[in-house]
């Protein structure tokens, strides 16, 4: 059960849909803390503990209720945090309510809220004088090391948990801005195996399905990028009965999805054949105007990266005559030839869009990273330099022990002999 950490209080400062949804809410986090079983190891470690006393934090993530088990572990830990939303279609306003009547932690997020709205979200993250920022996708960071740099010397270190959110913070460190430590809990081993994998795999063929109601089995689904992501949505698509075909600009990740069973095709061939399109590159309109003239009548598309630009949805609007909702997260472009194009959640992460996100199993994993990293961060301060840092090793092995002693199962132990067999190299044939 989650714990109330503290009474109701009408003054928590917010900016969220309806604070009448928090009953429900509470539910749906309680629910989902059932599947945290690490995340709330380290909750309880930390209520003793408090490493994050005295911390102002803020938190720029989906207001999901796996979200809010997280936000919950940081506020028992010690930290003054705030939340924010990092998508404008990813919020659960019931679980925003919750957040703010049942925990009083400021939260500023409403679902379909518009981009001024976000950015003045992001902009109230920042006032709050954060020393740690966790970050989803690098905006927050980003403002600060754009427009805030008076707010640096507060600065202890940001957290950052997605693929495109690593590879700003690698920009940003090239170009000399980014003058404080980054954790880098996306390539822990304990978050992109499972959450990237698995958990974008699961989630967005949810969102398809929840969107469109359609059957997968049969569809030629084409998987736009066979990162971690692209992985997870070819494994399941193909497990649902669709045909899948993968698209990559990587030779070796190319071969992968070869040698895994996949078709692999440049988009141009690939365009015409597809019903489904996902795509999970992280970058920047991988499906265009050559693309959207010779796709079939009702092509859908569906994007599952972190940003809506994957998708050159601009010019799909200019070649349309029209653009009607069919149905919620559905819109229908019409061209000029009568053709239509069906666009999935606005071309925003279908997953959270039209679903709720991973499930909470292996958001338990990521979310023990996140809560950890602070804890690291804290430890290490004056330490760590500048620039990105791995999660240690033992934290990742610990949640994964953690995660396979909470599912009950065992492994083996090296002998001693075959650890001294692993440390030597005086035998062999
Ligand atoms: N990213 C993907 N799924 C998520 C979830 N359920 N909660 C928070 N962030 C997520």
């Amino acid at each position: 059960m989650v714990a109330s950490v503290i009474k109701p209080t009408p003054n928590t400062d917010h900016d969220i849909k309806d604070l009448s949804l928090a009953p429900l809410g509470k539910q749906r986090i309680e629910w989902a803390g059932r599947e945290m079983p690490v995340l709330r190891q380290v909750r309880d470690r930390f209520a003793q503990e408090k490493p994050l006393a005295g911390i102002r934090l803020a938190a720029c993530c989906h207001v999901t209720t796996e979200t809010a088990n997280l936000a919950i572990a940081l506020k028992v830990g010690g930290a003054d945090a705030v939340l924010i939303a990092s998508n404008p279609l990813s919020t659960q306003d019931d679980v925003a309510a919750s957040l703010v009547v049942d925990q009083g932690i400021p939260v500023y997020a409403k679902k379909g809220e518009d981009a001024e709205t976000y950015l003045r979200h992001v902009n109230i993250a920042l006032d709050h004088r954060p020393n740690i920022i966790i970050d989803d996708g690098s905006d927050v960071v980003a403002t600060l090391v754009k427009e805030r740099q008076d707010q640096l010397s507060d600065i202890i270190g940001t957290t950052e948990e997605t693929t495109t959110g690593i590879v700003r913070l690698r920009a940003m460190f090239k170009d000399g801005v980014l003058t404080f430590p980054a954790i880098n809990v996306n390539d822990a081993d304990t978050k992109h195996f499972f959450d990237n994998r698995y958990g974008t795999g699961q989630s967005t063929l949810d969102g398809i399905i929840r969107a469109t109601n359609i059957l997968l089995a049969g569809k030629n689904i084409v998987v736009v990028g066979y990162g971690w992501c692209g992985k997870g949505a070819a494994l399941r698509a193909r497990g649902m009965g669709a045909n899948v075909i993968v698209t990559e600009v990587d030779p070796i990740r190319a071969i992968e999805a070869v040698m895994d069973g996949f078709r692999v095709m440049p988009m141009e061939q690939a365009a015409p054949l597809g019903d489904i399109f996902i795509t999970v590159t992280g970058n920047k309109h991988v499906i265009r105007a050559e693309h959207f003239t010779v796709m079939k009548d009702g092509a859908m598309l569906a994007n599952s990266g972190h940003f809506d630009i994957e998708i050159d949805l601009a010019t799909l609007k200019d070649l349309s005559t029209s653009v009607t909702t069919v149905r919620n997260f559905t819109e229908e472009y019409r061209l000029p030839s009568g053709k239509s194009i069906i666009v999935l959640g606005e071309g925003r992460l279908i997953n959270l869009a039209a679903a709720e996100g991973h499930p909470a199993s292996v958001m338990d994993m990521s979310f023990a990273n996140q809560a950890l990293g602070c804890e690291y961060l804290i430890k290490q301060r004056g330490v760590l330099t500048p620039g990105l840092h791995p999660i240690p090793t033992e934290v990742d092995q610990e949640i994964a022990r953690l995660k396979l002693q909470s599912m009950g199962i065992g492994i083996d132990t090296l002998t001693p002999e075959q650890v001294e067999y692993m440390n030597s190299w005086t035998s062999g044939t």
